[in-house]
């Protein structure tokens, strides 16, 4: 029998996304509602594991009041990092080198040191391994799936993922008018990582005529033949959505920072040098824009922030009925809890025969192949 729950931590790992805040509320009042004490880590794991770097010792206790009125704000009250993993701690060797070390057991120590029965860990892939690994060293655990990338496996969407392809397909509407009176080819670069969803997802609701995703290795020269079929037809102008891990076949990812110790390489750059090369070929006139993080800012919508509320609340509903090493999950039938190991370090990419995409094609959209 589970020891009866007193004190749980709630932190935020990873690149923040909108709707962080309103898990965090639910959790805090859900907690509350329990009678247990809800304490805050601030900056992923960092807050517990270097308290002597926070005036506040870095585990604060989360009341009502102070997560009153942020469910609709962006970005995260505890703050976040995708730097310093604790099962890939970067270390300094005397001989100039930096090692990795896996500091899990050290951490669990701190959670113990504080009392916190229970943990809620909200991330993406990388915090949800790290919460497995805790698990199975002992710690009662819940993830919550955050990502604007939607790219984590076993449901059937992440937060943030709305709210960022909302605003690209607002960029993309917003695009057409200057793409049209300018008779230019406009790219649009969007995040994801190794995934295409928001690229497929807004460039399909925002009408691009070209979408290149990493799950479909591109050829140039049939982007190139869309946006001289739209001439012929007479529309002098064209949009071309690219996921930033959409690869040319046979070609390289775009990369800003290759990978380094403690953290995951960069991606970027692809849309500019998809867009010189159409420019080069098609002899149009040719603009890059890119949304990077303008994609993990702002409120959540309605649709993520019911999302994360009902994740918090259920990572809650879970710990007190017992679950531990789960995920809440959106199933078909409401949230879900998926064991952390079906979905630690597996990536859910677009299926090529997903009616989203074949959508896509039905309408006309070229996706490079
Ligand atoms: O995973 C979310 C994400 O926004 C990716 O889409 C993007 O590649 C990455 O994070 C950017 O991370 P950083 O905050 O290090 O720029």
């Amino acid at each position: 029998m589970a020891k009866t729950i007193k004190r749980i931590a709630v932190c935020t790992g990873g690149g923040d996304a909108p709707g962080l805040n309103a898990v965090i509320q639910s959790v805090v009042i859900a907690s509350d509602n329990l009678g247990w004490q809800c304490y805050g880590i601030r900056d992923g794991f960092n807050g517990i594991m270097f308290p002597e770097r926070y005036p506040d010792g870095g585990v604060y206790r989360l009341t009502r009041d102070k997560v009153r009125g942020i469910g609709h704000l962006g970005g995260t009250i505890l703050g976040t990092t995708n730097k310093g993993n604790p099962l890939h701690f970067p270390v300094n060797m005397p001989d100039g080198t930096v090692r990795e070390i896996d500091r899990s057991d050290e951490l669990l120590t701190y959670f113990a040191t504080h009392e916190i029965d229970a943990l809620v860990s909200i991330g993406g892939d990388g915090s949800l391994t790290i919460a497995e690994a805790l698990h199975r060293k002992g710690l009662r655990v819940v993830g919550v799936p955050k990502t604007i990338d939607n790219d984590l496996d076993k449901t059937l969407t992440t937060f943030g993922f709305d709210t960022a392809v909302g605003f690209a397909t607002e960029c993309l509407d917003r695009l057409h008018s200057t793409a049209e009176s300018h008779q230019r080819v406009m790219v649009v670069e969007v995040m994801g990582r190794y995934a295409g969803w928001i690229a497929l997802h807004a460039g399909i609701a925002g009408n691009a005529h070209a979408i290149l995703i990493p799950e479909i290795g591109y050829d140039l020269d049939k982007v190139v033949a869309k946006v001289r079929e739209r001439e012929a037809d007479g529309h002098l102008y064209s949009i071309v959505v690219v996921a930033e891990g959409a690869k040319a076949k046979d070609g390289e990812l775009g990369l800003v920072a290759p990978a380094e110790v403690g953290h995951a390489e960069r991606l970027g750059g692809i849309g500019e040098s998809v867009a010189a090369r159409l420019g080069a070929v098609t002899g149009k006139d040719t603009r890059v824009v890119v949304l990077g993080h303008l994609l993990r800012g702002g409120s959540p919508t309605s649709f993520d922030r019911l999302a994360a509320l009902r994740f918090g609340a259920g990572a809650v509903r879970g710990l007190d009925a017992g679950q531990s090493g789960v995920m809440v999950a959106l199933g078909i039938n409401g949230v879900d809890y998926v064991a952390l190991e079906e979905v630690a370090g597996r990536m859910r990419n677009v299926p090529l025969d997903c009616d989203t995409l074949q959508t896509g094609r039905d309408l006309g959209i070229s996706f490079g192949d």
